[in-house]
């Protein structure tokens, strides 16, 4: 019988998350039962959403997550020792699980992963998993983007935005991306042949926009919101569409006091724009073909994909931390 250690989540986060808001313990894993696979976590997730889903959820819950596994016991004909599998069972080393119990949710939370060849099995939590599809499915059906348009990205050294810039890049837009750092900026421009990035923590962004694009923004994928994006909005073109991936910039805020921003409905008036949010889990049933279509383009040489990735199960609470605070370029994950 295995000995699982988790983290829980000690005491409900206020502000940004902290050291003493996590507990790391151990739980009794029984005998596997008819159906069920005992797997152990090989790379585990960390998403800017566990931040605000954990308000909902009370203190001493797992904390939530995805991983890749491998089958290590199996008592289900369908899952042989050794299979890797995507799942959500949060921050645990070991998990049993009942595939065919699982409740069919409208965005898998439990698969066999599908065959990467000789590529990393953690790209199944990011480029060929939820940020991937988020990026590929996200931007494409909202913002519409066409070639020679102009693209902004926000939080664009992240795993989502990064994947963003290029997809734009590939299809001929001229894309401008803004990031927390001189590097990411560096990065941005140098690897990724983004048309301008910029520092949005040390240059205006009305400004930078009026530098890079005086001709006006056509396509917003906005992954912080705030003030940010309201002025990223006030440089819309006419019938502009804005993709609101994220809010980031929000997620430590008390919900109940909001900061205030600039008011939009000027701009969306005049400009007749387009602004819708979007959870990727509304392409669930496109979820395997979504994989399929970035793992195509990394083969095809048209993507970048780095991770940032932190050794240990016991860094998890600072691989999050780092993640929000901006640590990463590209996919923030830990290796067990
Ligand atoms: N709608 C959906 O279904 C969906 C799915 C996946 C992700 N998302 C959202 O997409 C966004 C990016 O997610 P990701 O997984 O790709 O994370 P990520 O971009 O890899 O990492 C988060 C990044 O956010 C930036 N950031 C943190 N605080 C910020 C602030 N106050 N203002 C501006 N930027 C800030 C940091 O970069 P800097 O150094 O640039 O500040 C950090 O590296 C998040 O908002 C996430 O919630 C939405």
């Amino acid at each position: 019988m295995v000995k699982a250690k988790k983290f829980i989540l000690d005491k409900s986060f206020a502000g940004a998350p902290k050291e003493d808001n996590f507990k790391l313990v151990e739980e009794q894993l029984g005998e596997l039962k008819k159906g069920e696979i005992l797997v152990e976590a090989i790379w585990i997730s960390v998403d800017p959403y566990i931040r605000p889903y954990s308000n909902h959820v009370p203190a001493g819950t797992t904390v939530m997550g995805s991983q890749i596994a491998k089958v290590i016991s199996s008592n289900n004909e369908n899952f042989a020792e050794g299979q890797l599998v995507f799942c959500s069972t949060g921050w645990k080393t070991h998990s049993i699980i009942n595939p065919s119990l699982l409740e069919k949710d409208i965005m898998p939370r439990f698969y066999a992963l599908p065959n990467f060849g000789n590529l990393s099995s953690s790209l199944g939590l990011g480029v060929l998993g939820m940020p991937g599809n988020t990026a590929l499915f996200g931007f494409l059906n909202i913002c519409d983007p066409k070639p020679g348009e102009t693209v902004v990205i926000s939080a664009a050294a992240g795993a989502v935005g990064s994947h963003v810039g290029q997809i734009a890049k590939d299809l001929g837009c001229y894309v401008i991306g803004f990031a927390g750092s001189d590097d990411k900026v560096k990065w941005l421009k140098e690897t990724l042949k983004f048309d301008a990035a910029f520092n949005y923590k040390t240059k205006d962004v009305t400004a930078a926009l009026l530098e890079a694009a005086p001709q006006g923004v056509d396509c917003y994928f906005d992954n912080v919101g705030g003030e940010f994006s309201s002025a990223v909005i006030y440089r819309m073109n006419n019938s502009g569409r804005v993709s609101v991936c994220g809010s980031i910039s929000s997620y430590n805020a008390n919900t109940k006091e909001l900061p205030k921003v600039p008011m939009l409905q000027p701009a969306i008036v005049f400009k007749q724009l387009k602004i819708e949010g979007f959870i990727v889990s509304r392409w669930g049933d496109k979820w395997m073909s979504g994989i399929e279509r970035n793992l195509n383009l990394i083969k095809e040489g048209k993507l970048i994909y780095p991770e940032h990735i932190t050794a240990g199960f016991e860094n998890l609470p600072q691989a999050f931390m780092g993640m929000l605070k901006g640590e990463n370029i590209g996919k923030a994950l830990v290796k067990v």
